[in-house]
């Protein structure tokens, strides 16, 4: 039933059994089914409800709990103290009421707050005797723990003896035990190259790792620790006067603080220090969930006391969820300005790290298979800063029946032609590249660059305006343009109108080679164009060859012969050149050029290095083949030539200490008849 519908005291039964499920299955089953978040959110609107009805508060509600179950297998121990939890503070009111509560039992004109961050561990109480740490024991439910002490005892940062000798006889510190980000990944890592369960979050690894029966195993994973305070202290010790001064002490002691922890002033002073730690929060190289503050002066501690919970002293303010829990409703797929497909997960909606997500990113097929998302999974999405949202994956124990594997389309979505998938890579691409209207602006920028068309004034600020007006939706329509048009753009003159207009015109005269460079075939380059020019002479030639035909060509391999044929199979692709050659696109047939097997170069093997004046680098590696050359990136014993342009470096030095012949750029135009540029 909707909770809208329901009576308040409906409300509040349904809230109870709830929060009582999910207890159990976070503390008993260690096996959660909603995220903390999600499980404070219930919390929350429970203790509101009761708050504003009294008399339907029970003592068999969770709030009327000092703690949670126990797990089982260690000892039992009786805190000297109970562990008291923390309120929360959702928001800056949240802190400023809280402040007013105090401000209600003291009289003060400003409050100091220990501020520090909120590990998100698990708590730790430790016992010194004389100096040397005799009890390790957790929270559990706040007046009875478990004795974890050979688990701790391999924790690094814990002294095993406190350093210096002014240290009371008897003292509990408190702080918490937790794994970093790092730590955890490496954790994680080495799990699933075990096949091991993987941890869902840094806390979970160090809860289960503290649970470890082994202790060996214990410290193999390497948990920290930081102290943030104390419970029992004999008298022997003068009582403490400032929250600070007296971690101060712990940490002269050799027990690890927080380098975050800062005293701040009233409540413009909790909201800066929030401010300033949530933008650090990324870089931390630990886990937080939120600030603790806590009164500095600890002789109102005494004033203040406690809630049947909870210190009056101190509260939590919550951060964002960076993790949470939802439905994957389906996966759709995004076409990039490349033509890559990307998988886009479509969530019910949910709050994460402060924003209202629908949607994340899967990555790529890969991923997918790898994480095992199905769509109708219950999946973990994490937004961390300003980073995208992204599905960490399914959460197993939630999978429903009838959950559907993803496929990646066969077509794209955007314009229907075929999708590829990359040879070796994760990638799929959609094979429109000259009609596709989510590549259109980068095709546009290709077909007018340098190599290609090489049509000036042409920039992308223009070709952006073009296609969104929808005026030029494929190539062909740029010489379609009239100058009117143009003109009546913002910031374009009528003289740079005509300008445009004319190098539109003036670029219809082009090379067979620059046709097929700039239709962006992927990996097909300036090089292997002129290669393909030189082979089939013919644009149709080229359109009906197959892949055996491609192979042919030097430079083509498998992978660019299966680009081409593909690119030319697209009825969208073909529709585009034909309207290209109607526009007037032509180039006379290119001469041919056999294989001179006179040439000095051919059947050599050349090394290209520095840089050279005359001829770009591809330009000089495509004389060479034409040459009957092999050109290789590295100088060995078998290379027979290293034409050497200036600055250049090692791989020179290298050819001189084999005694390989080294030439000028000048020296091998001239071997090449083709001096003077
Ligand atoms: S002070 C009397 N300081 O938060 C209250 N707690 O919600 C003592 N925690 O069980 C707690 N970082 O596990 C305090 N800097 C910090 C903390 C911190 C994490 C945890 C601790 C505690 C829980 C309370």
């Amino acid at each position: 039933m909707n909770p809208q519908q329901l009576s308040v005291e409906q409300r509040i039964f349904q809230l109870r059994e709830e929060i009582a499920k999910h207890n159990y299955a976070y503390y008993v089953l260690d096996n959660p089914v909603i995220s903390d978040a999600q499980y404070d959110e219930l919390y929350r609107q429970l203790l509101e409800l009761e708050r504003n009805h009294p008399e339907l508060v029970t003592a068999d509600s969770p709030t009327q709990r000092v703690g949670d179950q126990l797990h089982s297998g260690f000892q039992s121990v009786t805190h000297a103290v109970p562990m008291y939890s923390l309120e929360n503070a959702f928001s800056q009111e949240d802190l400023e009421s809280f402040e007013a509560r105090i401000l209600e039992r003291v009289t003060l004109n400003a409050i100091d707050y220990a501020a520090e961050p909120k590990m998100d561990g698990l708590a730790i109480n430790l016992r010194y005797e004389g100096g040397v740490l005799k009890q390790a024991t957790t929270r559990g439910d706040g007046t009875t723990g478990e004795d974890v002490t050979h688990n701790v005892r391999t924790i690094q940062s814990i002294p095993l003896k406190l350093l210096g000798k002014e240290w009371p006889q008897v003292l509990e510190v408190r702080g918490e035990v937790f794994m970093s980000k790092r730590t955890f990944e490496q954790l994680n890592q080495s799990q699933l190259a075990k096949g091991d369960k993987v941890f869902a979050n840094p806390r979970n690894a160090a809860a289960g790792t503290l649970r470890q029966l082994d202790p060996k195993i214990v410290a193999k994973r390497r948990l920290s620790f930081y102290v943030y305070g104390w419970g029992q202290i004999s008298d022997d010790w003068p009582q403490p006067s400032h929250y600070d001064q007296t971690m101060a002490h712990f940490k002269a002691w050799g027990l690890p603080t927080n380098p975050e922890a800062q005293v701040v002033t009233g409540k413009a002073g909790m909201q800066d220090y929030y401010d300033a730690l949530l933008q650090k929060r990324s870089e931390l190289p630990y886990e937080i969930d939120g600030i603790v503050y806590k009164v500095n002066q600890i002789a109102l501690h005494a004033k203040l006391g406690f809630t049947s919970k909870f210190p009056r002293w101190a509260i939590a303010r919550k951060f964002p969820a960076e993790e949470v829990w939802t439905q994957l409703l389906a996966i759709d797929v995004q076409v990039g300005r490349t033509g890559a497909l990307t998988p886009v997960a479509r969530l019910q909606p949910v709050a994460v790290g402060g924003v209202i997500v629908s949607n994340a990113t899967l990555h790529n097929m890969d991923e997918i298979r790898r994480k095992d998302v199905q769509i109708g999974d219950t999946v973990i999405v994490r937004r961390a800063g300003d980073v995208i949202p992204e599905v960490v994956g399914p959460v197993l124990s939630r999978r429903p029946d009838g959950t559907r594997l993803f496929e990646m389309p066969t077509h794209c979505p955007e314009c229907g032609s075929e999708v590829i998938k990359e040879h070796d890579k994760a990638v799929y691409r959609c094979s429109g590249g000259l009609f596709c209207p989510a590549q259109r602006k980068r095709a546009l920028q290709h077909f007018v660059s340098r190599k290609a068309f090489d049509i000036q004034g042409l920039g992308d600020k223009l070709i952006d305006q073009l296609a969104e007006r929808d005026w030029v939706k494929h190539p062909d329509d740029l010489f379609r343009l009239t100058l009117e048009q143009l003109a009546g753009l913002e910031r374009m003159a009528e003289k740079s109108a005509k300008n445009v207009i004319d190098a539109i015109e003036a670029a219809k005269e082009t090379t067979l080679a620059r046709f097929i460079f700039a239709l962006g075939i992927p990996e097909v380059g300036e090089v292997t164009a002129k290669q393909l020019a030189q082979h089939f002479r013919e644009l149709d030639a080229l359109m009906q060859a197959d892949s055996e035909q491609l192979i042919a060509v030097p430079d083509v391999g498998d992978v660019v012969a299966d680009n081409i044929a593909t690119f030319f199979k697209q009825p969208h692709n073909q529709e585009v050149i034909r309207g290209l050659l109607e526009a007037g696109v032509h180039w006379p047939q290119p001469q041919i050029q056999t294989v001179n097997a006179d040439s000095p170069f051919a059947g050599k093997v050349v090394v290209l290095t520095g840089t050279l004046q005359q001829r770009d680098r591809n330009e000089a590696k495509a004389l060479l083949e034409a040459a009957g050359a092999k050109v290789t990136g590295s100088v060995s014993a078998k290379t027979d030539y290293v034409i050497a342009g200036e600055k250049a470096g090692s791989k020179l030095t290298k050819a001189e200490s084999l005694g390989i012949p080294v030439l000028s750029e000048q020296q091998w135009l001239e071997m090449m008849g083709e001096n003077n540029g």
